[in-house]
């Protein structure tokens, strides 16, 4: 299973890169739009660093128009993985891009039936958006779940992604999907450490450490000098 980020935040990227959390990056134009910088440039910049996919989303609803535009992105770099809504036109556009061999992931997924005509074509990915229907109150976890035995059952090489990942519970429940791939906000990442049962029982080990007088501590505080003076 591959871990990719979901942002374009260059200090982000290299942030997770180093704790081995960026096998690839998810761009949308919200995400771009947000970093408010040449959005071309910017991920221009995402890709040197990163070696794995990078998506970038065509920014119209015409069929002919992303045929062009994810031409054009896809020759920004190697890694660029282009994003088509899952919509009629999306799919009258990946028909054509499938064709011409365009890495695509079909995005913007909130029912399973949506990936199925993608899922036939075997584009590369398939993104089920899990948390955003919650902002509706509408539960979509078995959206992954569904979408699996759909590319299973079809015998499809397109792989599974979980986007739309708001809060740990959604994570967990994308890896008990058994999706290929997760595409995980930085604010998920950092909910998840940010547990304050966890941050009590840290603190409390380590108050309860200092009751012990500073000479017994010495020793297993300085383990490495200890071992490396004994060899
Ligand atoms: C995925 O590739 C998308 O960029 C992302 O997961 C969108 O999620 P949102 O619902 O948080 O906007």
């Amino acid at each position: 299973m591959e871990f990719f980020l979901d942002t374009a935040s260059l200090d982000q990227i290299q942030h997770y890169q180093g704790l081995g959390l960026v096998d690839g990056v998810t761009t949308n134009p919200a995400l771009l739009a947000k970093e408010g910088r040449d959005p071309l440039g910017q991920l221009r910049e995402i890709a040197s660093i990163v070696t794995g996919p990078v998506s970038a989303e065509v920014v119209t609803t015409d069929p002919e128009r992303m045929i062009r535009d994810a031409q054009k992105l896809a020759g920004v770099a190697e890694n660029i993985v282009v994003k088509i809504p899952a919509s009629t036109a999306g799919l009258a556009a990946a028909y054509q891009l499938q064709k011409q061999k365009v890495p695509l992931i079909i995005t913007l997924n909130f029912h399973a039936a949506q990936t199925v005509p993608f899922i036939k074509l075997e584009v590369d990915y398939v993104a089920v958006f899990i948390g955003r229907t919650e902002d509706f109150g509408i539960d979509n976890k078995q959206l992954a779940w569904d979408t699996r035995l759909a590319i299973d059952n079809m015998q499809s090489r397109t792989q599974l992604m979980a986007a739309s990942i708001r809060n740990p519970d959604y994570l967990i429940d994308a890896i008990s999907a058994n999706v290929d791939v997760i595409t995980v906000p930085p604010e998920c990442w950092k909910k998840v450490y940010k547990n304050p049962i966890f941050e009590l029982a840290e603190r409390e080990f380590l108050e309860s450490w200092q009751q012990l007088p500073e000479d017994l501590r010495r020793a297993y505080e300085t383990l490495d000098d200890t071992i490396s003076s004994q060899s």
